[in-house]
């Protein structure tokens, strides 16, 4: 994530991820599954500018790149980045022991209007909105002068959703638990090019959820890590799992259409990430990922981007 000053302005530019390795372990009581995942920083970015008003209160503006899909970008209360100011909002207001309930406009907060550039493709798989929301409470921490530490912002993004908390250390690589809230640092031994592609429909996190079946033996993120540690682009295919990917296929052939393509691309190493739609492939260099985004793009159909996976 990156912070700058823009006159009065706050901008916040914040990454999507990948999931190059996602094993369910089970069912929780509360609904959700246990995850061992392991997630990768790359360079595409949605971007929120905070811009002061007279008038107090929180406004939310979405401007949407053009060829990003057909998905929507919600701009009502629903919109991860809303429930992320009103959360901390919240918690302003209780540790001042005010009524945490208090409207936007009554919290005393000078009026801030957010206007959100959407660049990560929604219901992909790669945290777009998780990723907003923590920019959304890192800016707005900063722009109100809130001052909550880390550990503050930590418990608020865990509330906000499971893939929040990662976006907010901005790690290159990470080795997540627990919903996927619980996160470790690891090594990335190398620069890795890699070209991402979105089928014309998104694939909702909670449907995929419902139709994964548990397996015999779980897989586990170590060899994947130390691979990635040591920079083994050839040996990586091995590790590279995702257990949602089969659920995903069962709900849209479009996910396996494009893996095939993928693959046929000349991607040396390919996989779904998080819940889908979107797919990737790492390419050896940064010329093999254009040529095969060309080929993906004179396919047709497909949101495609190249990017880079870097330390
Ligand atoms: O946490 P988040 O709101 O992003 O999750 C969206 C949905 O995905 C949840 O409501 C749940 O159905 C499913 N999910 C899950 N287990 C996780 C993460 C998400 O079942 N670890």
């Amino acid at each position: 994530m990156r912070v700058r000053r823009q006159g009065a302005s706050l901008v916040v530019d914040t990454p999507a991820k990948l999931n190059l390795f996602l094993e369910v372990l089970g069912r929780r009581s509360d609904g959700y599954h246990s995850l061992e995942t392991v997630m990768v920083s790359v360079g595409l970015y949605d971007t929120l500018q905070f811009v002061p008003t007279a008038t107090p209160g929180v406004s939310l503006s979405v401007c949407t790149s053009r060829g990003l899909g057909d998905v929507p970008c919600p701009v009502d209360d629903s919109n991860l980045v809303l429930k992320a100011a009103r959360l901390l909002v919240e918690r302003h207001l209780q540790t001042l022991g005010r009524d945490p309930f208090d409207t936007l406009e009554n919290a005393g907060l000078p009026g801030v209007a957010i206007h959100l550039t959407k660049r990560i493709p929604l219901q992909a798989g790669m945290g777009g909105g998780s990723s907003d929301a923590a920019a959304a409470l890192v800016g707005l921490n900063r722009f109100w002068n809130l001052g909550f530490a880390s550990v503050d912002l930590h418990e608020l993004a865990s509330r906000l959703g499971s893939d929040v908390n990662v976006f907010l250390d901005s790690v290159p690589l990470a080795l997540c638990r627990g919903r996927g809230e619980q996160i470790e640092s690891r090594p990335l031994g190398r620069r890795y090019w890699v070209v991402v592609a979105q089928p014309p429909v998104g694939l909702s996190t909670a449907a995929v959820f419902r139709h994964w079946q548990p397996q015999a033996a779980p897989r586990c993120a170590t060899p994947v890590l130390q691979m990635l540690a040591q920079g083994r682009l050839p040996d990586l295919q091995s590790g590279v799992f995702n257990a949602l990917q089969q659920p995903a296929e069962l709900l849209s052939d479009e996910v396996s259409q494009l893996l095939g393509q993928l693959r046929d691309a000349g991607g040396v190493v390919s996989g779904m990430t998080g819940s889908g739609s979107a797919c990737y492939a790492i390419g050896q260099t940064y010329r093999a990922c254009q040529t095969m985004a060309a080929r993906l793009r004179a396919r047709g159909g497909y949101w495609v981007g190249v990017m880079r996976c870097s330390t």
